[in-house]
C-alpha cells in the first residue's frame, strides 16, 4: 500500500484513481448520539466512498467498467444513462484513457446541482423525459436510448444496469475492503439500491465469506425523490439478481433521507441524501429484528454538496438557522424563503389526514378500491383540490378528482382562479409544499379559503393516501 498517498510519473492520477493503488475509503463509525441501538452493544459503520478520489460510489465501477473495454483506443465518445455519479466518473476516467467526448442520458428531474457538476466536468448533458415506468426495452427511456447511441461507431455504452464490471467492481474491491477493515466481524450490511451494483458485489462477496451476514437493500417510497436510488417499481428494469442476495428490504422517503443526511453531516460526516436514506433504511431494520452486540455497515454514496438546493426543498426552514440581516444580501435567497420569514403559513397548512377528510365523502379504503377499479371517485361539494405541479409529475401519480395547473401558470392567473374559485375552497398541492404554499398564499391574498397540504405528495404517497398510477406501476416488493 502506499502509506505516504503519493501518485507520480506518467500514470500518476490514473494510479491515484485505481482502487488497487489508491486510498482506502475510510470507515467511520457513527456517534453514539446517531445510534439509538448503542446501548444495546450495536455498532454502525459508515463506508466513507464520497471519499474515493472522485467523491462517490460509481468511481469503483466507471474504473472497472472502462479498463475491462475491449478496443479502447477505437473509441472517442462514451454516452451512459445516469443519475449524474457515473457519468461523472466515466468521463473523468475515460479522458484519462484518450477517450475525449462524454454525454449523459439524464432524467427531467435531475437536480440543478447535478447537471451544473456535469457541465463543469466537460460532459454534455442530454435530458431525457423519462417514462413513468420504464423497463429496459421502452424506447423513451434513457437507458434505451443510450444503449442505441452507442452502437455508433467510435461510441461507446458502458450500461450500467446490466454491465457486469459494475457488480465486479464492488466484489473485488469494496467488498473485501469491508471484510478487512472490519476484520471480518460484520453482521448486517446495509445500501441503497438503484442499479443494485453496490448491493449485488459488496453483499455476494460477504456472504461468501459469511452466510450468515445480513444483506439489507433500501428502496425509495412512491413518488419520494432520493438521488441515485429506486423505487420497487423502478427496479424491475434491473438485470442483476439483486433478489438473491439481499434478506430483507426497507422502503423510505424523501424527508426522512434528507434528514438523517444532513444529521451525518453536522456530525462530520459530509455525506449526501442517499447515505442518510441507508441509514434510515438500516435503522428501521434494527428497530425490527431488535438484535443485540452485533456490527453494522452501511454505504455512504457521495456528498451533500450537489444537492444543496433540494435540501432546502425538502426540508422545512426549521431545518436551518435563519440569516440575519437578510435583506443585505446581493443575491436573495429564494422566493419561498422570503415569504416564508414574512408570514405564519402554518395557519393554512393542512395536515394530509385531514386534507383528505375534507376533499372527499368516502373513507380511504373505500377510495383506494374505487380507484383499484377505475370507477368514479366523488369528492365534496364546494371543495376544489389544485395540484400545482407539472403536468409531467401529475401524470406520474396524483390524487383522485385533483385539478392540474402548474404553479407558474396559477400565479399568472390568480385573479381569474379567484374569481371562478370564490365560492369554492381550496386545497393546493404540490411536491413537497413549498409550490403549493406560494398558490395558497396568493389565493389568500384574492380573499379565496385555500389550505396549503402539508408535505404535499411526497406525504400524500409516504402516508399510502389513494392516487391513480397507470397499472403497469402498481407492482410492490411486498
Ligand atoms: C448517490 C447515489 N446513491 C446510491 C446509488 C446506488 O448505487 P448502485 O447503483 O450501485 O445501486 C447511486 C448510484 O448511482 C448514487 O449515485
Amino acid at each position: 500500500m502506499n502509506n505516504l498517498n503519493v501518485y507520480e510519473g506518467e500514470n500518476s492520477v490514473l494510479d491515484f484513481l485505481n482502487p488497487e493503488k489508491g486510498m482506502i475509503p475510510p470507515l467511520v463509525e457513527i456517534p453514539d448520539a446517531l445510534n439509538p441501538y448503542r446501548k444495546d452493544g450495536v455498532r454502525i459503520y459508515a463506508k466513507l466512498m464520497n471519499m474515493t478520489p472522485l467523491g462517490n460510489v460509481k468511481s469503483f465501477p466507471a474504473v472497472n467498467m472502462l479498463h475491462n473495454l475491449k478496443d479502447q483506443k477505437d473509441v472517442h465518445t462514451i454516452v451512459e444513462n445516469s443519475s449524474g455519479n457515473t457519468v461523472f466518473s466515466l468521463a473523468v476516467v475515460g479522458r484519462l484513457l484518450g477517450i475525449s467526448n462524454t454525454k449523459a442520458f439524464v432524467s427531467h428531474e435531475v437536480s440543478s446541482g447535478k447537471l451544473q457538476l456535469l457541465r463543469v466536468l466537460g460532459i454534455q448533458p442530454i435530458i431525457n423525459e423519462e417514462p413513468i415506468c420504464p423497463d429496459p426495452e421502452d424506447k423513451e427511456s434513457g437507458i434505451y436510448k443510450a444503449k442505441i447511441k452507442g452502437k455508433q461507431k467510435g461510441w461507446f455504452n458502458p450500461g450500467q444496469y446490466d454491465n457486469k464490471f459494475n457488480p465486479q467492481s464492488h466484489y473485488k474491491w469494496t467488498g473485501p475492503q469491508i471484510w478487512e477493515q472490519t476484520h471480518g466481524d460484520i453482521d448486517v450490511f446495509c445500501t441503497g439500491l438503484g442499479t443494485t451494483g453496490t448491493m449485488v458485489g459488496i453483499g455476494s462477496y460477504l456472504k461468501e465469506k459469511n452466510p450468515r451476514i445480513k444483506n439489507i437493500g433500501v428502496v425509495r417510497q412512491p413518488n419520494n425523490p432520493v438521488p441515485g436510488v429506486r423505487t420497487s417499481n423502478l427496479l424491475t428494469q434491473i438485470a442483476f439478481n439483486w433478489q438473491g442476495i439481499v434478506d430483507a428490504t426497507e422502503e423510505v422517503g424523501t424527508v426522512d433521507s434528507f434528514k438523517f443526511s444532513l444529521e451525518l453531516c453536522r456530525h462530520g460526516l459530509l455525506v449526501g441524501p442517499s447515505s442518510g436514506f441507508a441509514l434510515n433504511g438500516l435503522l428501521q431494520y434494527l428497530a425490527k429484528a431488535k438484535h443485540k452486540n452485533i456490527r453494522c455497515v452501511f454505504i455512504c454514496a457521495d456528498s451533500p454538496l450537489p444537492y444543496l438546493n433540494e435540501y432546502f426543498e425538502y426540508l422545512d426552514e426549521t431545518a436551518f438557522p435563519t440569516i440575519e440581516n437578510a435583506n443585505l444580501l446581493i443575491n436573495k435567497p429564494n422566493d419561498t424563503h422570503q415569504r416564508v420569514e414574512k408570514t405564519n403559513h402554518l395557519d393554512w397548512g393542512i395536515a394530509v389526514e385531514d386534507a383528505f377528510s375534507k376533499i372527499y365523502k368516502e373513507p380511504k379504503d373505500r377510495i383506494w378500491q374505487l380507484v383499484k377499479q377505475n370507477n368514479e371517485v366523488h369528492s365534496t361539494d364546494k371543495i376544489v383540490l389544485l395540484d400545482v405541479r407539472t403536468p409531467e409529475e401529475y401524470l406520474d401519480a396524483h390524487a383522485p378528482n385533483s385539478i392540474n395547473i402548474d404553479h407558474i401558470t396559477a400565479l399568472s392567473k390568480i385573479k381569474h382562479l379567484s374569481e371562478s374559485y370564490k365560492e369554492k375552497e381550496v386545497y393546493v398541492i404540490c411536491r413537497s409544499g413549498k409550490r403549493s404554499d406560494l398558490v395558497t398564499t396568493a389565493l389568500r391574498e384574492e380573499g379565496i379559503t385555500a389550505y396549503n397540504i402539508n408535505g404535499g405528495m411526497i406525504e400524500w404517497s409516504q402516508k399510502n393516501y389513494p392516487r391513480w398510477r397507470p397499472e403497469i406501476c402498481n407492482t410492490s416488493l411486498k
